[in-house]
C-alpha cells in the first residue's frame, strides 16, 4: 500500500513551525495534536457510510452514519500520546489501545513492555499513532503485535517519515497504509530523522 503525504497548506505551515529549534513545549504539543487531527480527517476519508432514518425537528429524516468496523486508536508510548487528543477530537468514542515499545539505542530494535488493547480489537480498524517513522522498527513491531491480536485493518499516522522507515515498513506490512505530514530526507547515524523534529517524545513531554 502506498504512503500518503498530506500536502495541505495548514499541515505544511504547522510542520514548518514544529521544525524551529527554539519551539516551546507548549507549541510543540499543540501543533502535534492539531496535525494529528488533520491527518485523522484524511485517514478516515474512505470510511463506509450507511443510511438511517431518524426523527428530526420536522419529522422523519434520512441521515448517514459511519457503518461497519469501529475504531481503536493505538498510541505507541510515549510519543504517540502527543497525538492522541488530536485524533480523539474527531473520533471521540474510539477505544484507545496502548502499546509500550522502547528501542534499544544501540541496535535500534523495538521491545514491547506494555500491551493494553481493546478487548474486541480484532473487530476494529486500528489507527496507530506515533510522531516519527524513523527506522520503522517500532511500527513493524506494533503491527506484528496487532495482527497477532487479530487486527485485520491497520492504518498508521505519523507526523514525519524517513524514506528508510517507509521502505522497511512497506517491506514487512505492504497492506498497511501510512499517512504522514512530511516525508523527510534521511536518517542520521543515530537513527534521527533529518531534517526531522528532533526527539519528539522529549519535546512533547518537556524532558529535554
Ligand atoms: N524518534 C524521534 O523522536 N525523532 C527522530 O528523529 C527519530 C526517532
Amino acid at each position: 500500500m502506498p504512503i500518503l503525504e498530506i500536502r495541505h497548506p495548514l499541515i505544511r505551515h504547522k510542520i514548518g513551525l514544529m521544525r524551529r529549534a527554539d519551539i516551546s513545549t507548549k507549541n510543540f504539543r499543540e501543533l502535534s495534536q492539531e496535525i494529528a487531527s488533520l491527518l485523522t480527517y484524511e485517514a478516515t476519508k474512505d470510511l463506509m457510510l450507511e443510511n438511517e432514518v431518524i426523527e428530526g425537528w420536522a419529522g422523519p429524516v434520512s441521515v448517514e452514519r459511519i457503518a461497519g468496523k469501529k475504531i481503536t486508536i493505538v498510541p505507541i508510548l510515549r510519543a504517540g500520546i502527543g497525538m492522541l487528543e488530536g485524533v480523539l477530537n474527531l473520533i471521540p468514542s474510539a477505544k484507545v489501545s496502548v502499546l509500550g515499545l522502547e528501542r534499544n539505542e544501540e541496535t535500534l530494535q523495538a521491545r514491547s513492555y506494555l500491551e493494553k488493547l481493546a478487548p474486541d480489537i480484532h473487530a476494529r480498524l486500528a489507527l496507530i499513532i506515533d510522531p516519527m517513522l524513523a527506522t520503522g522498527n517500532s511500527l513493524v513491531a506494533a503491527i506484528d503485535l496487532l495482527k497477532q491480536a487479530g487486527c485485520k485493518e491497520i492504518r498508521v499516522m505519523v507526523l514525519v517519515a524517513a524514506p528508510e522507515g517507509i521502505q522497511h515498513l512497506q517491506a514487512h506490512h505492504p497492506d498497511v497504509m501510512i499517512y504522514t505530514a512530511s516525508i523527510d530526507e534521511c536518517l542520521n547515524e543515530k537513527g534521527y530523522i533529518i531534517p526531522g523534529l528532533g526527539d519528539a517524545g522529549d519535546k512533547i513531554f518537556g524532558t529535554i
